[in-house]
């Protein structure tokens, strides 16, 4: 039994808010504009409604499935998010071990703060490398060889961010890229004293201020010089033609994150794409996008099994896992809450998430009549008349 006083993710929440300062906890946390996108992320999950089965015997049910033909504990994978490494010291492979720990795949993201090889070296487990498309593509296509010499079982193109979102909160709080030390944002961290030492002290120990270690050497800036508006990770031109370069230099999975219209997942297949995140970046990105849950059950249709369905945004309870399958998810991604738990206890808090998520899986599982994630299927969510 793990000693972190959590019985939820939204406790997990909790705990992470009162250990970060202000402007790292409403970066990771936050949205973008009104933040409408990420409380209807929760909004759809919640209205969903589903029509249990009973006296089925559900004695020796499992969470366990299979994702690209090989097995996983749950039907759950730990999403990239560039700030790990702010939320803990090497916050990725705190998460990266987590998820091997959990039996499930991490994702690696290209702002991380800690580098693939050290992720490689030290996270035993499923890999995964998303990828930001440089305006160099020549940088990004150098990190699709690493990945791939480093054995990354899956490479994840992000499409949904080719513009810099909205996200005032971060000006306002001076956590922005580049961060900026202002009085506010000084007193901020110098309140949350443990962190401080914890965190920044422990990379000024290192190798100095946290800095995006993916990067090569020449544009490797410390988070303090870093500009999100102007920086080189980022290309507005990004197109379906840069699938189709990569789908010739990734040999092994390629998954594109940020689907919500069928007809860009068909797309993805037709490229051949192994696989579509369906998401709308946990609400960071437009702020009027649609629920990727609502969008599922059009895109599942229209891809008809071609393409592996994965989900993320507002996944925060062992329900949202089970109706993401019902509705022809084969797995869902889990953004924040793992952060969550890093930054309360890096490596112990993430686990503490998944084993919070799994518990909810499989009780829910019972509770609703099925044994096996293979057996859910759209019968399990009623739907309303229109
Ligand atoms: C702090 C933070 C940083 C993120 N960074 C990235 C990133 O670098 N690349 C990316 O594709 N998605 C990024 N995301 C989006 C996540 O991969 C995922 O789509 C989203 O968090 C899922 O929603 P959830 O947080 O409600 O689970 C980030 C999300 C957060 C919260």
């Amino acid at each position: 039994m793990s000693n972190i006083p959590a019985c939820n993710l939204e406790d997990l929440r909790g705990l992470a808010k009162r250990r970060l300062p202000r402007g790292v906890f409403e970066y990771v946390d936050r949205g973008v504009e009104d933040e409408v996108a990420m409380r209807e992320n929760r909004r759809a999950f919640e209205r969903l409604r589903m029509r249990p089965r009973v006296l089925r015997d559900v004695t020796g049910r499992s969470a366990a499935s299979t994702l690209f033909g090989r097995p996983l504990a749950m039907p759950v994978a730990v999403a990239p998010t560039g700030a790990a490494g702010l939320v803990w010291y090497q916050g990725e492979l705190a998460l990266a071990k987590a998820a091997a720990a959990a039996g499930i795949p991490f994702t690696l993201a290209t702002n991380a703060m800690t580098s693939m090889d050290t992720i490689a070296r030290e996270a035993a487990g499923r890999l995964w490398f998303q990828l930001n498309m440089f305006a160099d593509r020549t940088v990004s296509h150098a990190l699709v060889a690493r990945a791939a010499a480093l054995d990354f079982e899956a490479l994840v193109l992000t499409a949904d961010c080719p513009v810099v979102p909205n996200r005032e909160y971060n000006a306002r709080n001076g956590f922005g890229l580049p961060f900026r030390l202002t009085p506010r944002s000084a007193l901020d961290m110098l309140a949350h004293p443990r962190w401080l030492a914890t965190v920044i002290g422990r990379y000024m120990l290192g190798t100095g201020l946290p800095r995006f270690e993916n990067y090569p050497p020449e544009l490797r800036t410390r988070v303090t010089g870093f500009s999100t508006s102007k920086s080189a990770a980022r290309c507005e031109d990004l197109t379906w033609d840069d699938v189709r370069v990569l789908r010739d230099l990734w040999p092994r999975k390629l998954v594109i994150k940020g689907i919500l219209a069928p007809q860009d997942a068909l797309r993805a297949a037709e490229l051949g794409a192994d696989a579509v995140v369906v998401s709308n970046h946990g609400g960071r990105t437009v702020d009027s996008a649609m629920a990727p849950i609502e969008a599922l059950p059009a895109i599942a249709e229209a891809v008809q099994g071609r393409v592996t369905l994965l989900l993320d945004s507002g996944v925060r309870r062992g329900s949202d896992v089970l109706k993401a399958i019902a509705l022809g998810a084969d797995a869902v991604l889990l953004g924040r809450p793992t952060l969550h738990g890093a930054a309360w206890a890096g490596q112990a808090g993430a686990e503490h998430a998944l084993s919070l998520l799994h518990t909810e899986i499989e009780r829910e599982m019972g509770l609703t009549g099925y044994r096996s994630i293979a057996q859910i299927g759209p019968e399990l969510i009623e739907r309303q008349p229109a």
